[in-house]
C-alpha cells in the first residue's frame, strides 16, 4: 500500500516535469503516451488494481481514480497552452511577414527575340491583308536565281556568297527569301499577297553585322494594279508599324536588284534622332531595304502576264531591324545560348 503511494505521487510528479518539459504538441503527445495511454503508467498500475485484496481496493481505487483525473486535468490544460501559444506565433508570423524581403525568382521561359519580332512583323503583314507563307531552305538553283532573273552567268551571282550542296548538284541554301517568289506564283490563283519570313545563308566571314546564317523576309503583292505608288505607302506603314512611330518618313533610292525593275532601296528617318546619332552615323536616315516592282521576266518565269498583272516585292533584314529596334549591338547575339544575352529582350 504504502509503495502504492509512493508510486502515485512518483508519478504525479514526473507528469507534472514532463508536462512542463513538453514545448510543443508532439512533445505533449509522447507524454500522453506515456502516462495516460494504453500501455502507460496509469494502466499498468490499474493492472496491478486487479489482483489486490478487496480492502486494498477500496483504497486503491479511488487513489487511482483520482491520479487519473488529475493526469487527465494537467494534460488538457498544457494542451491549451500549447495550442494557443501555436495559433498566436502563426498570428505573430503573419503579422511581421516582411513583404520586401527577397525572394528567389525561378527561371521563367519566354519567346527568343527572333520568335517575338517575326510575330509583330507578321502581324503587320496581316493587319494588310497578307498571308504568311514558309518555303524551304535548301532549294534549287531554278528557284533562288533562275526563276527571278538572275541565270548562270549573270554578275548578280557573285554577290550571293552561295552555299552550295556538295553531293547535290544544283541544291543550294536560299541565300535569300526571294526564294519564295516564283514557288507561291506558280501555285497560287491571282491577286496575292504574301509575307515570308526565314532563315537564309551566305558564305560570308562573320562579324557584328553579318552573319552566315540570318533571317530575311520578303512581301510580295501581284494584282492588276499594283503600282509604285502602293508600294512606297505599304513600306511606309509597315515601317511605322514596326518601329511604332507616326513620324517616321521614308525617302527612296534608286537600286539595284536583277527581279525588280524599277529597283528601288528605301531609308527611313532615324526612329531614334532627330538631328543625327550613332545609330544613323549622324546622317538622321537609315538604310532598311530593297524593294522594286516585280520583274516581266520573273512574272512569265511564273506563267503570269506582265500585260495583265503587276506586282511589288520587298525584302528586309530580320536582324537589322530588331537590332535597330531593340538596341542590338552584334548580329551573332542572336545565335546567343547565354541566358544574360537572351533575358535582355
Ligand atoms: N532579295 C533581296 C536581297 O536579298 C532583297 C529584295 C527583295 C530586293 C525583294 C527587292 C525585292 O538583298
Amino acid at each position: 500500500m504504502a509503495d502504492i503511494n509512493t508510486t502515485i505521487s512518483q508519478i504525479k510528479k514526473d507528469l507534472a516535469a514532463a508536462l512542463s518539459a513538453a514545448q510543443t504538441l508532439d512533445a505533449l503527445e509522447a507524454v500522453r503516451i506515456a502516462f495516460l495511454g494504453r500501455q502507460g503508467l496509469i494502466a499498468e498500475l490499474m493492472v496491478q488494481l486487479k489482483t489486490a485484496t478487496v480492502d486494498e481496493k477500496r483504497v486503491l481505487g479511488p487513489a487511482l481514480n483520482e491520479l487519473k483525473t488529475w493526469a487527465q486535468t494537467e494534460f488538457d490544460a498544457k494542451k491549451t497552452i500549447l495550442e494557443n501559444s501555436a495559433a498566436q506565433a502563426d498570428i505573430d508570423r503573419e503579422r511581421q511577414f516582411d513583404v520586401t524581403a527577397y525572394r528567389y525568382q525561378p527561371l521563367r521561359g519566354g519567346l527568343h527575340v527572333y520568335t517575338k519580332f517575326i510575330r509583330q512583323l507578321s502581324d503587320i503583314f496581316i493587319s494588310m491583308g497578307y498571308e504568311i507563307v514558309d518555303g524551304p531552305e535548301v532549294v534549287n538553283e531554278y528557284y533562288n536565281f533562275e526563276a527571278l532573273n538572275i541565270p548562270g552567268d549573270h554578275p548578280a551571282r557573285a554577290d550571293h556568297d552561295t552555299f552550295w550542296l556538295q553531293h547535290q548538284p544544283g541544291m543550294l541554301l536560299r541565300t535569300h527569301t526571294s526564294s519564295i517568289q516564283a514557288r507561291e506564283m506558280e501555285k497560287r490563283d491571282l491577286p496575292l499577297a504574301l509575307f515570308a519570313p526565314g532563315r537564309c545563308y551566305r558564305n560570308e566571314a562573320t562579324d557584328a553585322t553579318h552573319n552566315f546564317m540570318f533571317m530575311q523576309a520578303e512581301a510580295i503583292l501581284i494584282s492588276k494594279n499594283a503600282s509604285v505608288a502602293q508600294l512606297i505607302a505599304t513600306a511606309h506603314a509597315f515601317l511605322k508599324a514596326i518601329f511604332e512611330t507616326d513620324t517616321l518618313e521614308i525617302r527612296v533610292r534608286p537600286g539595284y536588284f536583277p527581279f525588280v525593275e524599277p529597283g528601288l532601296e528605301i531609308d527611313a528617318t532615324c526612329p531614334f534622332c532627330t538631328s543625327g546619332c550613332a545609330v544613323c552615323k549622324r546622317t538622321g536616315w537609315i538604310e532598311l531595304m530593297g524593294c522594286g516592282m516585280v520583274h516581266p521576266n520573273v512574272l512569265r518565269a511564273s506563267g503570269i502576264d506582265p500585260e495583265i498583272y503587276s506586282g511589288f516585292a520587298f525584302g528586309m533584314g530580320i536582324e537589322r531591324l530588331a537590332m535597330l529596334k531593340y538596341g542590338i549591338t552584334d548580329i551573332r547575339n542572336f545565335q546567343s545560348i547565354k541566358m544574360q544575352i537572351l533575358e535582355q529582350w
